[in-house]
Formats: structure tokens, C-alpha cells, sequence
């Protein structure tokens, strides 16, 4: 997030330079572990959070409660479920709104590792409405203006059922805000981009009950591809039958648009951790070359095969070289066996102009 903010600022000024008098929105996730990393230093906090920077900001993630049908914070400290004696990060988290009013705060439920609940959610109607009337309740009693579905992933057998889930938040969220005379809860979701992914959708109807969708254009790639490759690319790799031609933003964003019809309510995402892997030749260090592991763990963050950005910049410091890749418009670095593609303000400037050009995310 540290980084995620000092990029932003680069997407504020290119579009006032750009002076196209639209202002993008700059949907931002806060993660419920980038405080627990393992390095004090690393840290971040909510407090560590510039709420002027982003236009509306996700907290991830809340979790389903499969007995009671109710969302439930995933740590103890999010929220000590006393509602006369506040206390926990989801109320610090909405509480930035009295220093950005204009901030829009939403919860994300479900994520990676937490989504199987919503296999229980979908299996009645009844279920499904339950859900979303306690969702009602549980984020107005913590002011949080919306909800993130993260659901990783329905997959065919449950496309339809998934938009029946979004269709009863999006209903029971209209119905609380005319009967309470207030302004409705917006619903967006985090939505997948791979081929499997895309099986889960019917984008056409889903997109027409969210307020827009997170595209997650990133981890196009992994060290299961077996070869060095970006996480997240604007364009597909044409020059290289190694690289599908369906893997990058450019693709997804033109299949989602292709089938919903509404550039406005697409955010393309951008993840800002760096990709990295070990080389099996240190001299092979291209775009495609073999590798035979992920990279090793950084100083920070300790995850092998992730780089956070002040990782990547100590990495160049100590001599890494560089490289602009001018087809996927993402930079790359590599020293001796370790290899990492990562994000930086060109890149960044690169992705707002396209996002403005295609009429994203207004
Ligand atoms: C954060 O949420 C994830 C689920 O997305 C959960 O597995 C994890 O235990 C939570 N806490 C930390 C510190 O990662
Ligand atoms: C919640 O936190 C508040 C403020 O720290 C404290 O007064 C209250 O006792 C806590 N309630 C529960 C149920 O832990
Ligand atoms: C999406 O739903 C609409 C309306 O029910 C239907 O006509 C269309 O065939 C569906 N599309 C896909 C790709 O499932
Ligand atoms: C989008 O639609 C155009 C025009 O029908 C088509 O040429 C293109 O292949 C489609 N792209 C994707 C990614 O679906």
C-alpha cells in the first residue's frame, strides 16, 4: 500500500496534466495481514493510510459465517464485536472518512483462501437473501458504504447462482435504502480474468447489478509457467509462441467490455508486488527464459517468488540491471539468478492513459 500510494500520486498528476477533466477512480485495497509482516519496519497500518490519495478504499477480507449466514471480521482485532463500545480496525478504517469526506469504504468478503463459504451461501434462495439482508445490518452498523464480492472463483457449475447472489444484494441493498430513506450501499465485486475464471461469469447480466468490477489483471503468470514472465502485462507477448495471447489487461479489459458493453463500471487492477524467479542459466535473463524456482524471499516481506517495491529498489541499489520491456510496457531487473518483473511510475502512467483512453472506471 505504501508504494500503491506513491505511484497514485503519478496517476493524479498525469491526469491533470493529461487535462482530460475526468477523474478516474483509484480503487485501493487494504490487506488484513500488511500489518503483520514479519519485519516491524514493513509494516502498514491503517493509520499509515493517505485517505485523500484514493477515491474509495477496500478493506480485505471479512469472511461468511456458514452457521449464521453474517459476515464475520477474519482477525480479532478487525472488530470486537461490540457495537456500544466500538472498537477494532473496521471502525478505523471508516473513521477516515472524517478526514476525507468525499472517501467511499467499502468491505471485501471472501478472497482467495475464504471463498468455499459462498458455496453454502448459493445453495437456497432463502439462504441468498439471508445473507444479504445481514450484510445490510453489519456493514451500515460499521459505515462502511459497500461491499467487495471476492469470490475465487464460482466456476461454471455455479455461474448462475453467483448472479442470483448478486442480484439479491443488489435488491435487498435498494430496498433498505428506499425504506430508510438514505443513499443505497454500492455492491462491486472482484472479478477474475484467466480463461477458468472468465467460465464463472455471465458478465452481461452480473455488470448490470454491481456498481463496477475490480478486475483483477494481475497473476497472469507464476513459476508454474516454468519461464520468466510479468504478473501483470498491458499486452499479450505476440512475439513468443511460449506466451498465450489471452494473458495480459489488454485482453480482459476488451473481453469484459466486449460482453457488458459498460467501460465505466471496469477498474482495471494493478498489483504492485513484483513477480520474481531464479534463473536456470544466469545468462539466459530475458522475457521467456527457463527458470527452475521461484525467486528467493526478500529482506521484507519474506515470500519467495514476491518482491514489495522497496525490495526491487534495494535490489537495483546493489547492482541489478534493468530493463523496460516495450511490448508488455512492464519493467524487469534481473542480478546473477534472481529475475523480477515489476511495476513502477512508467508503467503506472502507461496503464491510467490506456484506462483513459479505453473510458474506464469513471
Ligand atoms: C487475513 O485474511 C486471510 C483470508 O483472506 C486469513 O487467511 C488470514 O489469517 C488473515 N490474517 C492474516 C494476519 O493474514
Ligand atoms: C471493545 O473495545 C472497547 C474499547 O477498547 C472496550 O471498552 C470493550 O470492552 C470491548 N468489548 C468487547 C466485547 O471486547
Ligand atoms: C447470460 O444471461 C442472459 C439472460 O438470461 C442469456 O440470454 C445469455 O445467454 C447468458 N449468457 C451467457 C454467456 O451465459
Ligand atoms: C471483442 O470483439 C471484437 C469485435 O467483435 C472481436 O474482434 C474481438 O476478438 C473481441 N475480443 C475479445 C477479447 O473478446
Amino acid at each position: 500500500m505504501v508504494v500503491l500510494f506513491l505511484i497514485l500520486s503519478s496517476v493524479l498528476s498525469l491526469q491533470g496534466a493529461l487535462g482530460s477533466g475526468r477523474e478516474l477512480k483509484r480503487v485501493c485495497y487494504f490487506t488484513n495481514w500488511s500489518n503483520k509482516v514479519q519485519v516491524v519496519e514493513a509494516r502498514f497500518h491503517i493509520k499509515d493510510i493517505n485517505p485523500a490519495l484514493c477515491t474509495h478504499l477496500i478493506f480485505a477480507f471479512a469472511r461468511i459465517n456458514t452457521d449464521s449466514f453474517r459476515l464475520n471480521p477474519t482477525e480479532v482485532d478487525d472488530d470486537n464485536g461490540s457495537l456500544t463500545n466500538k472498537a477494532g480496525r473496521y471502525f478505523d478504517f471508516t473513521d477516515l472518512k472524517k478526514k476525507n469526506p468525499k472517501l467511499v469504504t467499502l468491505l471485501s468478503v471472501g478472497g482467495a483462501s475464504l471463498s468455499d463459504a459462498f458455496i453454502a451461501v448459493v445453495s437456497s434462495p432463502t439462504l441468498i437473501r439471508l445473507f444479504a439482508t445481514n450484510c445490510v445490518v453489519y456493514l451500515r452498523d460499521r459505515k462502511f458504504d459497500g461491499l467487495d464480492i471476492d469470490w475465487e472463483f464460482p466456476g461454471r457449475t455455479l455461474k448462475d447462482q453467483f448472479t442470483e447472489l448478486i442480484r439479491a444484494l443488489r435488491e435487498g441493498f435498494e430496498r433498505e435504502a428506499f425504506e430508510q430513506g438514505r443513499p443505497r450501499l454500492l455492491l462491486t465485486i472482484a472479478a477474475g480474468v484467466g480463461e477458468e475464471a472468465l467460465q464463472s461469469y455471465n458478465i452481461t447480466q452480473v455488470v448490470g447489478y454491481v456498481d463496477f468490477v475490480n478486475l483483477m489483471a494481475y497473476d497472469f503468470h507464476g513459476a508454474w509457467n516454468g519461464i520468466t514472465a510479468f504478473s501483470g502485462p498491458l499486452y499479450s507477448r505476440l512475439s513468443n509462441y511460449q506466451f498465450s495471447p489471452f494473458l495480459s489487461q489488454n485482453w480482459a479489459v476488451q473481453h469484459w467490455l466486449n460482453e457488458s458493453g459498460f467501460p465505466e463500471k471496469l477498474v482495471l487492477g494493478v498489483s504492485l508486488t513484483g513477480l520474481s524467479f531464479t534463473l536456470e542459466d544466469p545468462e539466459r535473463n530475458g522475457v521467456g527464459a527457463p527458470i527452475i524456482d521461484k525467486g528467493y524471499a526478500g529482506p521484507l516481506k519474506m515470500i519467495p517468488g514476491h518482491l514489495a517495491y522497496p525490495e526491487i529498489c534495494q535490489m537495483l541499489q546493489n547492482g541489478a540491471t534493468r530493463v523496460w520491456d516495450g511490448e508488455q510496457k512492464v519493467n524487469y531487473a534481473y542480478k546473477d539468478n534472481q529475475w523480477v518483473g515489476f511495476e513502477d511510475r512508467d508503467s503506472i502512467k502507461i496503464k491510467t492513459q490506456y484506462a483513459l483512453d479505453m473510458g474506464l472506471g469513471e
